[in-house]
């Protein structure tokens, strides 16, 4: 099932930089049924983890963590960049590449002890997901687990989220 999948991940070389190969998503998300299928399987697999509501960081984890809220019967919390929430905020900073971003998200999105699903389409360094993870926190939320579509195993994101359960679709070992 996993092969399956795999070949609606287009690789593209030196993107968006020269020796950067980057796994393009859109042909799995331009197949209606390749699409569901893949939704429904993350979702399988985050119903036992026993979620309350699912948090996704912009704009890439909308497409997954929307869709998987609604096929779970859940809420969805977005992460935002700086300044797009209309509601009053906390923050976290993280490290890029080069230099530092920083995530927001309502204050009241999450009540504390509420049990938290956190979903993107790629774990590659695991910076984006864990400054969603520490949101999550700071709000008194309980992360139950990380969802994603696509894993860039050689970067080691997983390690950066603790004991968390991380569920991947596919993985790539280069
Ligand atoms: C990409 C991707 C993940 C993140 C993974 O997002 O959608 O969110 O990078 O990388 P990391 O594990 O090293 O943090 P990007 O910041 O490019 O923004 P986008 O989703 O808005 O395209
Ligand atoms: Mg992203």
């Amino acid at each position: 099932m996993d092969d399956q999948y795999r070949t609606w991940i287009r690789d593209i070389p030196d993107f968006p930089k020269q020796g950067i190969l980057f796994r393009d998503i859109t042909p799995l998300l331009g197949n209606g049924s390749v699409y569901r299928e893949a939704i429904r399987t993350l979702a399988d697999k985050v119903e036992e983890w026993k979620p309350e509501l699912v948090v996704g960081p912009e704009a890439r984890g909308y497409v997954v963590g929307a869709p998987l809220a609604v096929t779970l019967g859940l809420g969805f919390v977005p992460v935002r960049k700086p300044g797009k929430l209309p509601y009053k905020t906390v923050s976290v900073e993280y490290a890029l590449e080069y230099g530092t971003d920083r995530l927001e998200i309502h204050e009241d999105a999450v009540r504390p002890g509420q049990r938290v699903v956190l979903a993107d389409d790629l774990l590659a360094t695991g910076g984006t997901m864990r400054a969603t993870m520490d949101l999550v926190e700071k709000l008194g939320g309980v992360v139950v687990g990380a969802a994603f579509l696509i894993e860039l195993k050689q970067l080691g994101g997983r390690d950066r989220l603790g004991d968390i359960p991380v569920y991947t679709l596919v993985q790539f070992d280069d």
